[in-house]
C-alpha cells in the first residue's frame, strides 16, 4: 500500500483536480482532508466540464472509493446539488462510492450570514473569502459549538444542539452584524431532512481507510486552496480558516504522519490569486491581464477575475518546506506560450535588502518587490507533445530551474485541462 498527498503549493487554483485525475486510475481511494464548499475543483473530460466543490475529484473513476474526512466542512445542500449532478451524468451509480465522516462538521445558514455580513462590514479591508459560510464554521468546531453529521442523523440531538448554540448565534446575527435571525424549527426540520438523504454515506470512515490500508490498498489525500492560504503557514489574516498543508491530511483523516508516503505540491507555471492578501509577483499590467485571459482565470466558485503574475520561486521553497514536498506538479504550461521571455522570482527587494525568504512583517510582504531570473520563451503549441523529450527547449529549461532552484523533481508537467495534456514523468504511487 501506498499513500500519497496531494497539495496546493501557491494560493489555490493549482489544477490540483486534474492531478487528482490523472493519478486516481493508480489508486483504490481518495480523501478530501480539510475546507468545504470554497474549492472548485475543475475537471474537463472529452467535451464534458465537471466543477466539484466538495465532493473528491476521483468520483469520476467508477473503482475509486471517495471519502470526504472529518477535516471537512460539509454544506449539506450544496453536496446534494453535487450528488444529484453526478448521478445524473451516469457516476456515482453504486452508493458506497461516496463515504462521509460522522465527525465532518456542518455548514449551517447562518455561517454563510456571519461570513457575508461580516466582509461587508470591513469594506476595503475585507478578507475577499468566499462567502461559503467556512470560516464560522471552523470558528464553531474550535469553539465547541460546531453540529456534526452524525448529529444530523438523530433528530433530537440535532435540536438540543440547535437550542444550545442558535441563540448565542442569532444575538451576534442582530446586534453585531445587523442581520436577520434564524428559527431553530426551521433549521431543523431542514437539517434533519438533510441528515435523512444523506445517511447512507455517513460513517467512522477512519475505519474504513485503516481497513484499506491493512489490505495493501493505494490511498490518495486530496488537499484545497493551497500553501498560502493555510490557517497556520499563509499569508495570514488572508487566508482560510482550515490548515491546507500536507500535514493536514493527518489530522484530517485521522491517519498517522507515518502512513504517508509521497506529497505532491501542485504549482501553475505563473502564479495567481483570489481575495485580497499580499502577492508579490502581481502583474497589474497587459501581461497579467494576458496571463488571465489565456489562463480562463475566473474562480470556479465565484466567478471572480484572479489576480495573475510571474511564478515564485521563493513562496514555492517555502511551501516544499513547510509541506514536505516530494514531487511537484507543474500546471498550465500551454498559457506561457508565446511569451517572448518568461520571469521566475528567485528573491524579493524587502527594504533595499535581497531576501530569498518570506518575510515575517506583514509590512515587509506587503512592500515586497520581486527581483526576477528570466528565461527565453517558447512558441510551440503544446497540445500535441506526448513525450518529455518532445518538449520545446524553452519548457524544459524553464522546468530545469524550477528543479534547481526547489531541489524537488517535476515529475508531472501538465498544458491543457485535457486528461492527455500532460506528461507524467514519475508515478507517485
Ligand atoms: P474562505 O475560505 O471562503 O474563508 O476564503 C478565505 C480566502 O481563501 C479568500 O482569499 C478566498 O479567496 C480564498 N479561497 C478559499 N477557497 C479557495 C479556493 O478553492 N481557491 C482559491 N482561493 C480560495
Amino acid at each position: 500500500m501506498s499513500a500519497v498527498i496531494i497539495v496546493g503549493a501557491q494560493w489555490g487554483d493549482e489544477g490540483k483536480g486534474k492531478i487528482v485525475d490523472l493519478i486516481t486510475p493508480s489508486a483504490d481511494a481518495v480523501v478530501r482532508f480539510q475546507g468545504g464548499a470554497n474549492a472548485g475543483h475543475t475537471l474537463v473530460i472529452g467535451t464534458e466540464k465537471t466543477i466539484l466543490h466538495l465532493i473528491p475529484s476521483g468520483i469520476l473513476h467508477p473503482n475509486v472509493r471517495c471519502v470526504i474526512g472529518n477535516g471537512v466542512v460539509i454544506d449539506p445542500k450544496v453536496l446534494l446539488e453535487e450528488i444529484a449532478l453526478l448521478k445524473g451524468k451516469g457516476y456515482m451509480a453504486d452508493d458506497r462510492h461516496l463515504q462521509i465522516s460522522d465527525k465532518a462538521h456542518v455548514v449551517f445558514p447562518y455561517h454563510v450570514t456571519i461570513d457575508q455580513l461580516r466582509e461587508e462590514k470591513l469594506g476595503g479591508g475585507k478578507i475577499g473569502t468566499t462567502g461559503r459560510g467556512i470560516g464560522p464554521t471552523y470558528e464553531d468546531k474550535v469553539a465547541r459549538r460546531g453540529i456534526r453529521m452524525a448529529d444530523l442523523l438523530d433528530e433530537k440531538v440535532l435540536r438540543e444542539r440547535l437550542e444550545t448554540i442558535l441563540p448565542e448565534r442569532n444575538a451576534y446575527i442582530e446586534k453585531v452584524l445587523g442581520g436577520k435571525p434564524f428559527e431553530i424549527k426551521e433549521l431543523c426540520d431542514l437539517y434533519a431532512e438533510y441528515g435523512r438523504r444523506l445517511k447512507i454515506y455517513v460513517s467512522d470512515v477512519t475505519d474504513h481507510i485503516h481497513t484499506w490500508r491493512k489490505a495493501g490498498k493505494n490511498i490518495l489525500f486530496e488537499g484545497a486552496q493551497g500553501t498560502a492560504l493555510d490557517i497556520d503557514h499563509g499569508t495570514y489574516p488572508f487566508v482560510t480558516s482550515s490548515n491546507t498543508v500536507s500535514s493536514g491530511a493527518c489530522s484530517g483523516a485521522g491517519v498517522g504522519p507515518n502512513a504517508i508516503d509521497e506529497i505532491i505540491g501542485v504549482t501553475k507555471a505563473y502564479c495567481t490569486r483570489v481575495g485580497s492578501g499580499p502577492f508579490p509577483t502581481e502583474l497589474e499590467d497587459a501581461t497579467g491581464e494576458l496571463l488571465r485571459s489565456k489562463g480562463g482565470e475566473y474562480g470556479s466558485t465565484t466567478g471572480r477575475p484572479r489576480r495573475c503574475g510571474w511564478i515564485d520561486l521563493v513562496s514555492l521553497r517555502y511551501a516544499v518546506n513547510i509541506n514536505g514536498i516530494t514531487g511537484l506538479a507543474l500546471t498550465k504550461l500551454d498559457v506561457l506560450s508565446g511569451f517572448k521571455t518568461i520571469k521566475l522570482c528567485t528573491a524579493y527587494d524587502v527594504r533595499g535588502e535581497k531576501v530569498t525568504s518570506l518575510p515575517s512583517l506583514r509590512a515587509d510582504f506587503e512592500g515586497a518587490r520581486p527581483i526576477y531570473e528570466e528565461v527565453t520563451g517558447w512558441d510551440t503549441d503544446l497540445t500535441a507533445v506526448s513525450s518529455y523529450d518532445a518538449l520545446p527547449d524553452g519548457v524544459k529549461k524553464f522546468i530545469k530551474r524550477i528543479e534547481d532552484y526547489l531541489e524537488v523533481p517535476v515529475i508531472i508537467a501538465s498544458y491543457g485541462a485535457e486528461r492527455n495534456a500532460c506528461i507524467i514523468r514519475k508515478n507517485p504511487f
